[in-house]
């Protein structure tokens, strides 16, 4: 189920050049039960007609209170930049398919890996991964060491491995790089999530593709983001016709790897 609300602005803050965390609180919040969905957030400008889809960050079902992390992209984000505590957005939420963490059970073990903007629903993920008791590994790729954010956060729930593709924080090269490291000392997980951008995302498809619990998040440009209008259509793998599709914004963003092409 999806709702509409104006939310109100808690508190956003600058965490990286360009990047902005932002906390809304309102009724909504108790709908937000899985990591990887998205908000949907109208811009307050009346020449933006679209509204610009944002992936929770992180839920509190006991504040009534959930975060976004975002980039500044073009116009949407830049106005959201400029806002303050005690403003409202219309926001409609919580939307899109999350991930599923059914699949791993207590005491197993479970790969989260992201890049850039894509980290940010990793972390409610990862929340809820260790709530169950699972042991999570992070490989997380930025361009710079600028850019990093909320590596504390996620040390506290796990072991955090980083790259960056200027060598100015951690290893030098790319999330592709941590996960052979990885692969070398044996490390088997029993689920893999992926967020980021798509030739990170290819890279673990492919790699992850026989894996019977791995999962990515795609990102597209979306209009409506409730299924209805078509603009976020990706194609289905194995399909000899190539007529098949899926749409991302209802039916993902999370896939299994091997579902659809990237
Ligand atoms: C499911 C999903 C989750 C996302 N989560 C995050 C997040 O947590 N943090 C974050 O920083 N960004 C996220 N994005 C990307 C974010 O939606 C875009 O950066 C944002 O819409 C850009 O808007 P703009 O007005 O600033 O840029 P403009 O380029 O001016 O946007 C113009 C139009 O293109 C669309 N658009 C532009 N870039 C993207 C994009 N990459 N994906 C989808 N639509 C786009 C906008 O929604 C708008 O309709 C997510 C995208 C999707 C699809
Ligand atoms: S954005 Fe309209 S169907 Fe997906």
């Amino acid at each position: 189920m999806h709702l509409q609300e104006e939310m109100r602005i808690v508190s956003q803050h600058k965490l990286a050049p360009a990047i902005f965390e932002m906390k809304l609180a309102g009724k909504l919040v108790k709908e937000m039960k899985q990591a990887g969905q998205f908000l949907h957030l109208r811009v307050p400008c009346p020449d933006l007609l679209l509204r610009r889809p944002i992936s929770l960050a992180e839920i509190d079902l006991k504040l009534s209170t959930c975060t976004i992390i975002y980039r500044v992209e073009g116009c949407g984000t830049e106005y959201f930049s400029k806002m303050k505590q005690g403003d409202t957005l219309d926001i409609l939420a919580p939307l899109g398919n999350g991930f599923d963490i059914s699949v791993v059970k207590p005491g197993k073990s479970a790969l989260i890996i992201g890049g850039g903007i894509g980290v940010p629903p990793l972390y409610e993920l990862s929340k809820k991964l260790i709530t169950k008791s699972v042991k999570v590994v992070h490989l997380f790729g930025f361009a710079t060491k600028e850019v990093i954010f909320y590596e504390e956060k996620f040390r506290v729930l796990g072991e955090v491995r980083i790259s960056t593709d200027d060598g100015s924080y951690g290893v030098h090269g790319h999330v592709g790089d941590l996960l052979e490291k990885l692969e070398a000392e044996n490390f088997t997980p029993d689920a893999v999530y992926a967020c980021g951008a798509s030739g990170m995302l290819k890279m673990v498809d492919k790699k992850f593709a026989m894996h019977p619990y791995a999962f990515i998040s795609l990102e597209s440009r979306m209009a409506c983001g409730v299924g209805a209008c078509y603009a976020c259509v990706c194609h289905k793998n194995r399909d000899p016709t190539g007529t098949k599709s899926c749409k991302v914004c209802d039916q993902g963003p999370v896939f299994k790897t091997g579902e659809v092409v990237i």
